[in-house]
């Protein structure tokens, strides 16, 4: 389907990635996109594989969209959610997962509210030789990389629909715009949006932008040609100099369920200093867009008219790139296997 190689035979965060593997994400998912506009929306690609969504906390977009591309992809899935499992009986996560496996499963994407757990039933998969391949949807603050991959795919095609491609990413400003501290959204877009020569700007209130994660993204990215590019990101503890001229505005989600502190004076307060409006979307480019991951809390993170405005937000388009990007993903870490 693509030149390029692919690696990976977990996808866990995307620290490790090189541009070539974004690039091999884009272009895979640009043709599961042409599969999708099809009359018959679906290839023979993953006939006969078993997928297992272990799916250890609430999700809507994330668990649905892996569902509908497997079965694009002609995956047999298993959906697994914890409040009717052996889990209730004392079962633990590993000996789940291994009970899926001897029922044959070859992927399991997973979601945890722990940060860290992926990682440990991949390291237990590799150890058995068991040949799973493990995609983490989501594990505490730590990472959500199929996110970040699908919102990599729609800002591209938005540059080009036609050829998405990461140079179009080169020197184009990007803010990411809230709660920053519990946004596994946000960690796992730095990795992309710097490592294909994007510049990050990150605007929150102090006390939820924290500095103690910054001297990660010290690590220089690895070109095609070995040479090592500076990751270029910027804090803001103001909305405006995130906003001056910038390219894509991402706002994300106040995570109420993981703040254990009073981290805010209130919504209100908030909407006021760090709300997308459309007033002050006058001061980014004149073609920005807007972006979320949902779910959205309307008025609050932005407001209803510019995230239902086709012409600013691209939030319904970040939701369809997601099955494209998640066939892409299932599909290049099968081959790996
Ligand atoms: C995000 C998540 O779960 O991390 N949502 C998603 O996957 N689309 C962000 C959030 O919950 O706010």
């Amino acid at each position: 389907m693509t030149g390029h190689t692919w690696s990976h035979r977990h996808v866990i965060s995307l620290e490790d990635f090189t541009p070539n593997d974004y690039q091999t994400i884009l272009q895979t998912a640009a043709s599961f996109r042409e599969v999708l506009s099809r009359r018959t929306k679906k290839v023979p690609a993953l006939q006969g594989q078993v997928i297992t969504n272990l799916f250890f906390e609430p999700s809507t977009r994330t668990r649905s969209s892996f569902e509908l591309a497997a079965k694009r992809l002609s995956a047999d899935i298993l959906n697994f959610s914890p409040g009717s499992s052996s889990l209730q009986k004392g079962e633990t996560i590993l000996d789940t997962a291994k009970t899926y496996l001897a029922m044959g499963a070859n992927l399991m994407v997973i979601r945890h509210q722990q940060a860290g757990v992926p990682t440990i039933i991949a390291q237990e998969m590799d150890r058995i030789d068991s040949g799973v391949g493990i995609l983490n949807a989501g594990d505490g603050l730590h990472a959500h990389p199929s996110q970040a991959l699908l919102d990599l795919f729609t800002i591209c095609s938005s540059l080009d629909g036609e050829n998405p491609h990461i140079s179009q990413l080169q020197g184009k400003k990007i803010a990411i715009v809230g709660d920053i501290l519990h946004s596994r959204v946000a960690r796992s877009n730095i990795w992309s949006l710097s490592a294909c020569g994007a510049e990050v700007h990150l605007a929150a209130p102090p006390t939820l932008l924290p500095t103690h994660f910054l001297p990660a993204f010290d690590q220089p990215v690895r070109t095609e040609d070995s040479t090592m590019l500076k990751r270029r990101l910027y804090l803001h503890w103001q909305l405006e100099p995130a906003l001056e001229q910038a390219d894509f505005v991402m706002a994300l989600r106040l995570q109420h369920e993981r703040m254990s502190q009073h981290l805010l004076p209130s919504l209100r307060e908030y909407h006021q200093q760090f709300g997308i409006t459309r007033e002050r979307l006058r001061l980014c480019k004149p073609t920005v867009r807007i972006m979320h991951p949902g779910p959205t809390n309307r008025g609050v993170e932005l407001t209803s008219d510019v995230m239902d405005d086709p012409n600013l937000s691209l939030v319904a388009h970040q939701v369809t790139s997601g099955v494209a990007t998640r066939m892409a993903l299932l599909y290049l870490i099968n081959g790996a296997k």
